[in-house]
């Protein structure tokens, strides 16, 4: 017998459950951030299905979890690659060089903002300020900063991610 995978939602139901509690009653909309959160940390993505789902158990209407889609970056709608590359094009990076460190980027591993490598390993992403312009130019890779970045320490980084 194979077994069947249970959806993502659905298997986060408890979690969910605790998270209800602390609320007040009738308080559910503001539970869409945090659940759509553990939604893209258990698929890496955000899919259709947990829309739907999301909208049956929290009671909301799609528009309201479309639109914290659409308003936060840190949301992802298709799957990415194993390392995604979030690189800050914002006004203080761009004066310390992002442009050519994106374009630098783009050109090792052969895609364009917005692309995955054919081997699934990188996706690269343009994105606004990072919260850390003292430290520009800043790229992410996944959940860690690399801070100060240069030509030379991206070819470091690149080598490092495997
Ligand atoms: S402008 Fe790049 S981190 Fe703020």
């Amino acid at each position: 017998m194979s077994a069947v995978l249970m959806p993502v939602v659905e298997r986060l139901i408890p979690e969910f459950e605790k998270l209800k509690k602390r609320m007040p009653p009738n308080f559910e909309s503001t539970l869409v951030l945090p659940c759509l959160r553990r939604v893209q940390d258990e698929r890496g993505y955000v899919a259709d299905e947990d829309i739907v789902a999301l909208t049956k158990y929290l009671g909301v209407p799609r528009m309201q979890i479309e639109q914290v889609l659409s308003y936060y970056t840190m949301f992802r709608r298709k799957p990415i690659g194993r390392w995604h590359l979030q690189a800050c094009r914002n006004v203080t990076c761009s004066m310390r060089g992002s442009e050519r460190l994106i374009d630098a980027l783009g050109r090792k591993l052969g895609v364009r903002p917005g692309q995955t490598t054919a081997d699934g390993r990188f996706t690269l992403s343009e994105v606004e300020c990072l919260g850390s312009c003292g430290t520009a130019p800043v790229v992410m890779v996944n959940e860690a900063y690399h801070e100060n970045l240069s030509i030379e320490k991206l070819d470091e980084l690149l080598g490092r991610l495997s």
